[in-house]
């Protein structure tokens, strides 16, 4: 169904969160490993080899003092892995606990990553920044290096806290709830969410943490291995923002794990799957498995202004190890920016770093020398505009809702507020073909595509085409009348201490030439709508 332009911005989801999920939804964040982001200043550049599986150094305070190259990408909140203690015992057939997932005491910092003043020095700076720090927290699990476990150096004690010993029957959702993640060589004891003692004792612990390190959102591991109702009151006390964790392509399920009576978000794993399924090359590029998906996300989610879009994370494969045209990232990078919810980078995604699934994805930073690479730059981009359309509209561009203009087995287009992004799965080489799109603005609007400051007019009856003599491209198109300030495209910067004042463009082209204009090939469209 086509909507008006002005029904499009209009559209404002009234909230039933928390201020905090508010807060969070223009925001954009980077997810790091401690252990990999970065070393202290000073220390030997260590050769750290992901097939190690042991701790490379990276602490708190090295983080602290690189997040330059963060913020100067434009992101707004950093995701840092696992903080507190860990098994610290001989090395385990699947190496040292370098990730910090493989918790014992929640109530103590891992000395590895630095001290608690170290934490908060961290959680300091970001403030002073503007952005903010979400912490991943393992609270479902924790580990063990045999069955049956000793647990008297744990946060909880008693066997009767845990669940007792079996292996997953995956699919069967009371067992995925109850049984143990990991295995009989590295098990990982399910935290017993039936005993009211622990939940209390998350609850008594949370939000003097949460306070003490000035954490701001929560990222919360393995959420959909315990009951949704599980997490309500453990994040009702730490007062925060929390994104669960809910691995898998089911819509529904992913859904159930949203609410009053559960979390503020999910990452959106159905959208990465139907991504990797429409963009990877090679790959299916199947368009219609992302129509579908989203559709079916609009009927299931309440609310997807606050989902997680990634394309790489911890535990997935590289996109580059997937697919290694620079373009088909770029496309799905930019539904992951410009549609609904919040965009979260991998750190090392905008290096273009390939490794496979875990180990070989938690590669270090530092060999890439924080270059200001291709994708770096376009990172950066894709997070001025998103500031920019959020600012302009007071954060009501968040919570309109995407609605897909047109897709072909080549493409989507997309318009959310006044942004229309079009992306498609061609990849680099260039192809005779198009993409079509009746849109809602007037015959002669002027757009500008802000990826590559290139205009386009619209045609008759409200089309615009995009084609792709040079390549697949993503475009995201703006009415060249509303990027006033924006400091995209030769625009005037926004005023300092205002919208992305560490990336101005200053000294960039002021004035676009006419040669770059181009007029749509109206001609094509009866073909392609
Ligand atoms: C599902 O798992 C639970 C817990 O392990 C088990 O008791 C139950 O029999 C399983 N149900 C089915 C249908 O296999
Ligand atoms: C594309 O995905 C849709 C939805 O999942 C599916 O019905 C269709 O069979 C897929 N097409 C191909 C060519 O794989
Ligand atoms: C995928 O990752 C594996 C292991 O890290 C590596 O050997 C392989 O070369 C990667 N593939 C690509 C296309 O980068
Ligand atoms: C990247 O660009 C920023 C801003 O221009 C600059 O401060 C920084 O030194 C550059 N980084 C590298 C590694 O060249
Ligand atoms: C592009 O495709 C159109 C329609 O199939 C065809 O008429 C035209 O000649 C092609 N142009 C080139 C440069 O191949
Ligand atoms: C004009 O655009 C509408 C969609 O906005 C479309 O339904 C209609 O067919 C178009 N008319 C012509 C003559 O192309
Ligand atoms: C938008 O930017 C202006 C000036 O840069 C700032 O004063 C204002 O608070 C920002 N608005 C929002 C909603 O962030």
């Amino acid at each position: 169904m086509f909507l008006s332009f002005v029904s499009v911005i209009a559209l404002f989801v009234p909230s039933v969160f928390a201020a905090s999920a508010e807060q969070w939804r223009s925001r954009s964040i980077y997810q790091l490993f401690t252990d990999r982001y970065a070393l202290p200043s000073g220390a030997k550049s260590s050769n750290c080899d992901p097939g190690d599986q042991t701790w490379c150094g990276g602490t708190w305070s090295a983080i602290r003092e690189n997040l330059d190259y963060i913020q100067g990408a434009g992101f707004t909140a950093v995701w840092i892995s696992p903080v507190n203690k860990n098994y610290d015992g001989p090395r385990t057939k699947y190496g040292d606990a370098y990730t910090g997932y493989w918790v014992t005491d929640i109530s103590q910092l891992n000395e590895h990553f630095g001290t608690a003043d170290d934490l908060k020095a961290l959680s300091a700076e970001l403030h002073k920044r503007g952005m903010y720090l979400m912490v991943d927290m393992v609270l479902n699990n924790v580990m063990a290096t045999s069955i049956p476990t000793d647990y008297s150096s744990y946060f909880f004690k008693e066997t009767s806290m845990y669940h007792p010993y079996c292996a997953i029957d995956w699919g069967n959702r009371t067992s995925e709830e109850d049984c143990w993640l990991g295995d009989t060589v590295v098990p990982l004891p399910d935290i017993n969410t039936e005993n009211p003692a622990v939940s209390q004792g998350y609850v008594d612990w949370i939000g003097g943490f949460i306070q003490e390190y000035s954490i701001d959102g929560l990222r919360l591991d393995a959420a959909k291995h315990a009951p949704a109702e599980f997490w309500t009151p453990i994040c009702a006390k730490a007062g925060v923002f929390c994104m669960g964790e809910v691995f898998g392509n089911e819509i529904d399920l992913a859904a159930s794990y949203q609410g009053p009576d559960a979390l503020d978000s999910v990452l959106n794993y159905p959208i990465y799957d139907a991504l990797v399924e429409a963009f990877a090359i090679p790959g299916p590029q199947n368009m219609t498995a992302l129509v579908q998906v989203m559709q079916q996300s609009k009927q299931s989610y309440k609310d997807l202004s606050v989902l997680g879009n990634f394309l790489e994370n911890q535990d997935n494969p590289r996109w580059s190890n997937i697919s290694v045209d620079i373009q088909s990232m770029l496309n799905a990078m930019v539904f992951t920016f410009m549609t609904d919810g919040i965009p979260i980078v991998y750190y090392g995604q905008e290096q273009r770093f390939s490794g496979n699934a875990d180990p070989w994805n938690r590669e270090p930073l530092w060999p890439s020398h924080y270059a200001n690479s291709t994708m770096y730059n376009s990172i950066a981009t894709l997070n001025k505009i998103r500031s920019f359309v959020i600012n302009q509209t007071d954060g009501g561009w968040t919570t309109s809702n995407a609605e897909i203009l047109s897709s072909t087995d080549n493409g989507i287009a997309v318009l959310k507020g006044n942004v229309l992004s079009i992306m498609t799965n061609i990849g680099s080489p260039p192809q005779n073909t198009s993409i079509g799109v009746y849109t809602p603005w007037a015959t002669l609007t002027s757009l500008m595509d802000v990826m590559s400051c290139t205009q386009h007019v619209v045609g008759s009856n409200g089309t615009v085409s995009v084609e792709y003599s040079l390549g697949g491209h993503a475009v995201v198109l703006l009415p060249t009348a509303d990027l006033g300030e924006s400091g995209l495209c030769g625009y005037k910067a926004p005023p300092v201490g205002g919208l992305d004042a560490h990336a101005s463009t200053a000294g960039r082209l002021s004035v676009i030439p006419s040669s770059l204009v181009m007029i749509s090939v109206l001609v094509m469209l009866g073909h392609l709508l």
